[in-house]
């Protein structure tokens, strides 16, 4: 049967609209971003007269050189991934909830440098209270709690209209968490075992209390390659390495903390079919640019940037960055470690390129932001 030309010039046009609509979706599907997290994710909630005291010095220069040149509180020599992805949201920095002056209507970062996924009350049992954070993912749900309550959000059962403004364009963003909780063990009689199980419970309870209150978008980002971190080099011995050079017990520590922590992601989405979560796997992504570091201009995979002593780590845990002792090199942006344990910005923006665009997010985040604009 012969095509009319109308019915031709419809096809035709039907094809198009498909491929236009099926491209790249817009920067705008979310109007807010809810985040949760550590220092990696932290943007000023952190209170630097606690937690470790080896990087406390984040009020003061280099912290923020880079690309605010200023101090931020921002654990790095400028954006992290959760700069990067307000950028690639369309949407302005996410104000720290701490910060009771700003403007929260695009969102609330509620993550705070050197807090764990477990209670602190755990480690107080363990006496493990030197020198450590004292606030908890549990911390931060109380904080999201009261930020409901003022939006009138008391349950999604009782006041389901309140609640759906809270949760209908906003991303759900559970930044990099557990890996505080490793390492103030270290050395304790408190085993790697017992963390990965008190860890993994604690992140996959917090993902589920945001699910039951309606919660649709999320992402979660596993731990990093977390011997790679020059502190974890800078501790253990050399005979301890893996094949990209980082700290073999300690990298495997924390690819079997994902492991359960997808298993568990796994069982949610088919507990919540309706919200779509998504892992970041950040722990491939760190691993995948070491292995092309040269060709994404990295030049030094395991010494920091800002630090003092010298040596292969430039790393000294009595002078962290930002004391008088520490400088900061000339080009952190050959650098993948800015302070000993946190990432430079140019890391972060590598590994944002890697969640956002590309094959480390599963399902792709690209997918994520399609659902929700299909969904309006
Ligand atoms: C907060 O930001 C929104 C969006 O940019 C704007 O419409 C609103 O006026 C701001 N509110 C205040 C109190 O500045
Ligand atoms: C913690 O310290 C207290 C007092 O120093 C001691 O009595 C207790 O046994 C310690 N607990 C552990 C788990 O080490
Ligand atoms: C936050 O609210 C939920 C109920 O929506 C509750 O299950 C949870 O225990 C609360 N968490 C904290 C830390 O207050
Ligand atoms: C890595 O973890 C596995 C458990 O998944 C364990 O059997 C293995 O011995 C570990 N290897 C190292 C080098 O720690």
């Amino acid at each position: 049967m012969p095509i009319s030309t109308t019915t031709f010039f419809f096809l035709l046009l039907l094809l198009l609209l498909v491929t236009v609509t099926s491209a790249n979706p817009s920067p705008h599907p979310f109007k807010k971003i809810y985040a949760f997290g550590d220092s990696y994710t932290d943007t000023g909630n952190t209170d630097s007269t606690t937690g470790p005291s080896t990087f406390n010095h984040v009020s003061n220069l280099p912290y923020g050189q880079t690309f605010f040149h200023h101090p931020t509180n921002r654990y790095s020599d400028g954006r992290l991934i959760i700069d990067f992805l307000t950028e690639s949201l369309s949407l302005p920095y996410l104000p720290p909830y701490l910060n009771h002056n700003a403007n929260t209507s695009w969102g609330i970062n509620y993550a705070v440098a050197g807090s764990t996924a477990i209670r602190h009350a755990f480690f107080v049992k363990h006496n493990l209270t030197f020198d450590i954070t004292p606030q908890s993912l549990q911390t931060q749900l109380t904080w999201f709690n009261k930020t409901l309550l003022e939006m009138k959000c008391k349950s999604v059962v009782l006041t389901p209209v309140e609640c759906e403004k809270v949760f209908k364009d906003a991303l759900v963003w559970v930044g990099e968490i557990g890996a505080n909780d490793y390492a103030y063990t270290v050395g304790s009689t408190v085993t790697g075992e017992t963390i990965q199980r008190r860890a993994v419970r604690s992140v996959t309870g917090f993902v589920e209390v945001l699910l039951e209150k309606g919660a649709k978008y999320l992402v979660v980002q596993g731990l990093p390659t977390t011997g790679c971190l020059t502190l974890a080099m800078y501790l253990s011995p050399e005979t301890d390495r893996d094949d990209i050079g980082c700290v073999a017990t300690v990298n495997n520590q924390s690819y079997n903390h994902n492991a359960v922590l997808q298993s568990n992601i796994r069982t949610l989405r088919r507990k919540y079919p309706k919200a779509i979560i998504v892992y970041a796997d950040y722990w491939n992504a760190y691993r995948s640019v070491i292995k092309n570091a040269p060709k994404l201009g990295f030049h030094e995979l395991y010494k920091v940037c800002c630090g003092s002593g010298g040596g292969p780590y430039n790393f000294d845990i009595t002078a962290g960055c930002g004391s008088e002792t520490a400088s900061s090199c000339r080009n952190p942006s050959e650098y993948i470690n800015w302070d000993g344990v946190h990432l430079t910005e140019a890391m972060y923006k590598e590994v944002s390129k890697m969640f956002f665009n590309g094959p480390f997010t599963y399902p792709p985040f690209k997918s994520l932001l399609r659902s929700k604009q299909n969904s309006g």
